[in-house]
């Protein structure tokens, strides 16, 4: 099965269909109550929700859409994350044609996959659902915003699509940045230091200039999920949603600024931020399950609400693992794997543990072939993306199973050694990051748990794993099969 879900709504019907969506009607607060029940439900596994006020006067409110790694698949449009992670492969494996020569021969068919690219990237169209009603006054009240923790700020915004622009370059990126609502029509950019929407602020506060800023609430879930994805910057996230989903995402000019937005959203807020204005923004309880300290961070104010004929208030809640947003970082460690070994082949395997938050903690199988290459590619790991935030870093074998964190342990403890097998430097740490004594800067450390050479410097024999021989192995088993008492008996001790 393949779906190119049009926008949030088909996607919610199909849920519902699935038996994977429950309406959720009555006197339910966007005040903590609604996120308490998402919270309790996306812990069990449980379904997407869709609260909806049985007066019809408040918008319906959707939570945990992406809550389930079977619910990401659909969104990306398969019936596996397998099927999604597969179709990153094809891509990385792309090569680029060497010449006029390689294209005219063509042995890889790279010519047609180029066109297959092409006949995906975004199209644009000039009607837009998106632009059904566009709203008399730019008060944000009629949104139901939820509040999701006693302590926070105030009502916010979790779940945004914010769009901004590189004004040298005019390219449009997208990511999920957290909006607190500051005023009736003012909203609290929190994108963080390292994140492209802060790099396009930067360049705008250079210039002087009004930056335009445009925010999508609800979206086809290609590219809701696009949005947040850590993909290789210069790849429009657009794009990469119509990869996923095989089918382009469709785009539409906004109506006060110079930026598209996706022609299928539920709601979109058009607007400005103005270089050098900020306003406090938390505390927020955040994906690390405490509250963020409150901090300034750049205002926009809302130039134009548009949205469609009946549009559906998507929104997600953050805390301490799991959440939905855990859940999202699951699905976007498998489906990245790709991507690090185009950049990284000798990394056969690896492993961003959910308790880890995705930028803590993270294990690497490589397949070792010289001195000290596992110190290689924790540097290397350490200049990636998103991944130069990883805090712990564990390189082990490529035969041990990087997710099996009792026999990562066992490495650890067994193979490396704390006088000469860490490495530990300081650089940029995450900005929700809490032990470091400077924001935005930190230690990390690079466990080797490989096992160790003499051309590394180890002087002793290294002692080989006791392991029983497969003749033994295979003698056993036949055993076992002739006597299906023991067996089981042997299987019900397990
Ligand atoms: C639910 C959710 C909320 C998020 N909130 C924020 C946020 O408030 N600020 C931020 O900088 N990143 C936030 N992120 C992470 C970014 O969306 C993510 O790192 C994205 O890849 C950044 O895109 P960029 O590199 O194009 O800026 C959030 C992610 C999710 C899933």
């Amino acid at each position: 099965m393949s779906s190119a879900w049009r926008n949030l709504g088909e996607f919610l019907r199909f849920l519902e269909d699935k038996g994977d969506l429950v309406r959720v009607s009555g006197p339910w607060n966007p005040k903590f109550e609604m996120g308490e029940l998402a919270l309790r439900t996306v812990r069990k596994g449980g379904p997407a929700l869709l609260f909806e006020d049985p007066s019809g006067k408040r918008m319906p409110v959707a939570l945990n859409v992406l809550g389930t790694e079977q619910r990401i698949a659909w969104a990306l449009g398969g019936e596996t994350l397998e099927d999604s992670r597969r179709k990153i492969e094809e891509l990385v494996q792309i090569k680029p044609p060497g010449g006029i020569g390689d294209l005219l021969s063509d042995p890889a068919g790279t010519w047609e996959k180029l066109q297959n690219l092409r006949a995906l990237a975004p199209k644009h169209v000039s009607k837009a659902p998106c632009q059904e009603k566009v709203r008399e006054s730019n008060d944000l009240d009629f949104l139901p915003i939820l509040t999701t923790w006693p302590k926070d700020g105030g009502p916010t915004i979790t779940f945004p699509l914010v769009l901004t622009k590189n004004p040298e370059t005019g390219a449009q990126n997208v990511g999920v940045y957290r909006l607190q609502k500051y005023g009736k029509d003012t909203l609290g950019m929190h994108w963080q230091v390292h994140r492209v929407g802060a790099e396009n602020y930067r360049r705008y506060v250079r210039r002087g200039e009004k930056m335009p800023v445009a925010v999508v609430l609800g979206a086809d879930p290609a590219t809701v999920f696009a949005s947040l994805a850590p993909v290789p910057e210069g790849v429009s996230k657009f794009a990469f949603a119509g990869l996923m989903r095989g089918k382009p995402v469709e785009m539409v000019r906004c109506q006060t600024v110079d930026l598209e937005v996706p022609a299928e959203a539920e709601i979109v807020l058009e607007g400005t931020v103005t270089p050098g204005e900020s306003h406090l923004e938390g505390p927020f309880g955040d994906h690390t399950g405490y509250y963020s300290l409150p901090e300034d961070f750049p205002v926009m104010h809302v130039s134009r609400i548009t949205h469609r004929a009946d549009p559906t208030y998507l929104s997600t809640v953050t805390g301490k693992p799991p959440t939905e947003d855990s859940v999202m970082g699951m699905a976007v460690s498998r489906l990245f794997l790709p991507v690090v070994r185009m950049l990284l082949p000798e990394i056969v395997d690896m492993a961003l543990p959910m308790e880890g938050l995705f930028i803590n903690v993270a294990v690497l199988a490589i397949r070792k072939g010289y001195p000290q290459h596992a110190r290689k590619v924790m540097h290397a790991i350490w200049g990636l993306g998103q991944m130069m935030f990883t805090r712990y870093l564990i390189v082990v074998d490529h035969d041990v199973d990087p997710h099996d964190m009792g026999e990562v342990l066992y490495r650890v403890g067994l193979q490396a050694d704390p006088l000469h097998d860490l490495t530990v430097v300081e650089g940029p740490v995450d900005q929700l990051s809490i032990s470091n004594r400077r924001e935005n800067v930190g230690g990390k450390i690079g466990i080797d748990a490989t096992k160790k050479w003499p051309e590394e410097g180890y002087p002793r024999a290294w002692p080989e794993e006791a392991k029983m021989d497969p003749t033994t192995l295979r003698r056993v088993d036949e055993l076992l099969s002739q006597n299906p008492a023991l067996a089981q008996a042997l299987q019900k001790r397990r």
